[in-house]
């Protein structure tokens, strides 16, 4: 991450661009909806975006977190997240219930990401080690229409979906794309 975080192209880097921090004058606050390992989060917190990252795997929650106490003591990993990166132990489609109240209302999000499992890529050899265990621990996220309905439907403005480039977008509707290496970003934009 200290890599990519130096390397990683910055504001220009695909998934910047879709959360819309190119050009803000104040970088949107981000709920991230499918944490994970947090890296999307630990990008987007440390290129300035206030992040609160969610995820249901208490597992996985609790790798994160424990991460993040290194980090925080690490003087430069802990400059560049200037404490803009909070997580919470929790089902999304549960807390987005909870909606125009709660912890993620309060939080007042410009923007709404979800990234959850990617389908299985077609024809491809074995995934690494890292994710063949990540995907035991985690499944296959079979909610994940419902997840993003449930975004949508809190009617924040933008809501950013990130796919692998081969599969086709979790619903209709997408306002714009923007390419990354292996993967897509969909924007949906609340109507105004
Ligand atoms: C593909 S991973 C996300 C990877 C992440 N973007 C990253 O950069 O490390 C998807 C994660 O979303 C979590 N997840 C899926 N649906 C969720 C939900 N409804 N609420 C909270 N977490 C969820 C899964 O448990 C899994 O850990």
């Amino acid at each position: 991450m200290g890599f990519r975080r130096r390397r990683g192209g910055g504001k220009g880097q695909a998934v910047a661009r879709a959360v819309g921090l190119r050009g803000a004058k104040i970088p949107p606050r981000v709920i991230d909806l499918t944490s994970g390992l947090a890296r999307d989060s630990f990008v987007l917190a440390t290129l300035g975006c206030p992040v609160l990252a969610i995820e249901r795997q208490l597992e996985i929650h609790q790798l994160v977190a424990d991460g993040l106490e290194n980090a925080s003591q690490d003087p430069t990993t802990a400059e560049a997240l200037g404490n803009r990166l909070q997580l919470f132990h929790g089902d999304a489609i549960e807390l987005l219930k909870e909606w125009p109240h709660g912890l993620l209302a309060e939080f007042a999000p410009d923007v709404l990401y979800l990234d959850p499992m990617h389908p299985p890529r077609p024809k491809s050899a074995l995934p690494r080690k890292e994710m063949r265990l990540f995907r035991r621990l985690v499944g296959e996220d079979l909610d994940q229409e419902l997840l993003l309905e449930a975004a949508r439907a809190t009617g924040v403005r933008k809501v950013v979906v990130k796919r692998p480039s081969f599969a086709a977008p979790l619903a209709l509707g997408v306002s714009s794309s923007v390419p990354g290496k292996t993967t897509r970003f969909d924007v949906y934009l609340a109507a105004t």
